[in-house]
């Protein structure tokens, strides 16, 4: 079993990756780190709370991580990011208040004690911005060298983004963070939309939880059905939902769910480029990369795998 971190702005396909990192017998869960951008900081870390206790995970530490980017020092909510996961994150649905109260450690400062504990044997999924891993290697530089397979779900290598034309929600939530971070000595891969917005949910699937009778089953399907209901109305896809967070803890077990290629990526962000993952031509011609950038991906089996997992 590997080691993994969740660091999750819990958020619907979030709450996803927290399921399907639970159910991979591959994975052994060490703790979640709470971000921002679906919600804020502190709704996150709560409803990640409130989730692993409907899954009777009440082991699994949760953390508190930064709550805005490192250029502001406040963060409010989109709208957009309101009609797609809920005023709440998690569709709407209440869930009764967690047991037990979030760490007093941060998450930063757990993360590089992890790092330093299981090095090559710990994964990281960052599924919101990089504020959090980008602070870690500002404090510690070696957790860049340290942690073995940080695979993260942001990005959009071939346009268009989900909140402009070029850029993906995560990254564009703290561009300067994730470039830091694409800089340094970490080895990557990087699950954009590209491949992420192929891989779809509906509501058979859902129905299939439903039908299990349980109150996790039912809860889950209420949360996505919200979700896929928001795709429709806002005309993302008439189809289903984005499997995007979980496809991210898929690929970080079983790299072969996408194809990838090698670069070295950087993040621009001037005017209509901010916050855009794009190849860096300073560094085309060096001989090491740092990111693989997963450009294809095989969405039938992840889906079968996903549904294997999750019922
Ligand atoms: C990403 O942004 C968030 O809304 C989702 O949870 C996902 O991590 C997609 O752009
Ligand atoms: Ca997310």
């Amino acid at each position: 079993q590997k080691k993994m971190i969740l660091d999750l702005d819990t958020g619907i396909d979030d709450a996803l990756a927290l399921a399907y990192a639970i159910a991979d017998p591959a994975v052994d869960l060490i703790g979640i780190i709470s971000s921002y951008g679906n919600c804020l900081v502190e709704t996150s870390g709560e409803n990640s709370l409130k989730l692993l206790e409907l899954l009777g995970q009440t082991d699994v530490p949760v953390f508190l991580g930064e709550g805005h980017s490192s250029t502001t020092d406040s963060f409010e909510v989109m709208e957009i990011s309101q009609l797609i996961h809920g005023k709440n994150g998690i569709g709407e649905v209440e869930l009764p208040v967690a047991k037990r109260p979030i760490e007093s450690q941060s998450g930063v400062d757990f993360l590089i004690e992890a790092a330093h504990k299981y090095n090559d044997d710990l994964i990281l999924i960052p599924t919101g911005p990089m504020t959090n891993l980008d602070a870690a290697i500002a404090k510690d530089p070696e957790v860049a060298n340290l942690i073995g397979n940080i695979t993260f779900m942001g990005g959009a290598l071939t346009v268009p983004g989900n909140v402009t034309p070029f850029t993906e929600a995560n990254i564009h939530q703290d561009p300067e963070a994730a470039d830091r971070v694409f800089r340094s000595p970490a080895q990557m891969t990087m699950v954009g939309l590209d491949v992420t917005l192929r891989t779809l949910l509906t509501k058979k699937e859902t129905q299939q939880w439903r039908d299990l009778g349980t109150e996790a089953g039912r809860v889950f399907a209420d949360i996505v059905d919200f979700y896929i209901d928001a795709y429709y109305n806002l005309d993302i896809d008439k189809n289903g939902c984005a499997l995007h967070d979980p496809l991210a803890v898929g690929v970080s077990i079983n790299p072969s769910f996408v194809n990838t290629i090698d670069l070295n990526m950087q993040v621009t962000y001037d005017d209509v480029d901010y916050g855009r993952t794009i190849g860096d031509k300073d560094r085309l011609n060096d001989p090491t990369t740092n990111m693989k950038a997963a450009v294809g991906v095989d969405a039938d089996a992840y889906l079968v795998y996903f549904m294997e997992l999750l019922n």
